[in-house]
């Protein structure tokens, strides 16, 4: 399973980077809003960080398949590696099919059901975006949702990517990768939490420390 950082910070995304670890980003107009940036000067920095898909949403603003349709042009103009990122609505669907048959990427945002999975495949969807945490959230089973879409993917063949989204902790990474879903678009804090573990600090002060007495330091 690649991971994507989920964030439009910058300094965020050039210490991913780093780790070697990241192969993408997402954005979403909130994590947009946050940085209080300029959308395509944000977008552009990206692009010189990462060299992979960066997934760009449409205005929530903007309702009609046809302006979703310029904006999305817009908005794959950019650079080579831009995905249009598009809410599961039926106008978002009109525009994804549209879209795609122009050969400009897409990412099916705010999907909450395997139905919804499903018609973003079949408008030919890149990747779809379920958002396990939100589901979580009103006590049901954002894990399920991805192991369902994962299974029927499976067996239709079908070549959309799936991107777990809404990620909350680590343990939703371990139940993303068991599905053998393609990806899982974390945030910075994710990152930190998944390198993190109580006995590699304990091992490492114990290894300092045993050094220390023999050798000094
Ligand atoms: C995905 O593309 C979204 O940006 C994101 O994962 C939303 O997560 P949230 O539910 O934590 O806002």
């Amino acid at each position: 399973m690649k991971l994507f950082l989920d964030s439009a910070n910058i300094e965020e995304i050039k210490r991913a980077n780093e780790f070697g670890i990241i192969c993408g980003v997402t954005t979403n107009p909130s994590i947009i809003a946050k940085e209080g940036k300029d959308f395509k000067e944000m977008i552009q920095q990206m692009t010189q960080i990462i060299d992979g898909p960066i997934s760009g949403e449409v205005k929530p603003t903007t309702e009609e398949a046809k302006d979703m349709i310029r904006e999305g042009r817009s908005i794959a103009s950019l650079h080579p590696n831009m995905v249009v990122k598009l809410p599961t609505t039926p106008e978002g669907l009109k525009a994804c099919h549209v879209l795609s048959k122009e050969g400009i990427k897409t990412n099916l945002t705010l999907v909450f059901s395997v139905p919804q999975a499903l018609l973003a495949a079949r408008a030919g969807a890149t990747y779809v975006s379920p958002f396990i945490g939100r589901i979580d959230d009103i006590s049901m089973d954002g894990l399920q949702l991805i192991k369902d879409i994962a299974q029927i993917f499976k067996i239709y063949n079908l070549s959309t990517q799936i991107i777990c989204a809404s990620i909350r902790n680590a343990y939703h990474i371990i139940g993303c990768a068991k599905t053998g879903a393609d990806i899982a678009t974390v945030p910075y804090s994710i990152i930190e939490q998944m390198v993190k573990h109580p006995l590699t600090d304990k091992g490492l002060e114990k290894f300092k420390n045993d050094y220390i007495a023999v050798f000094g330091e």
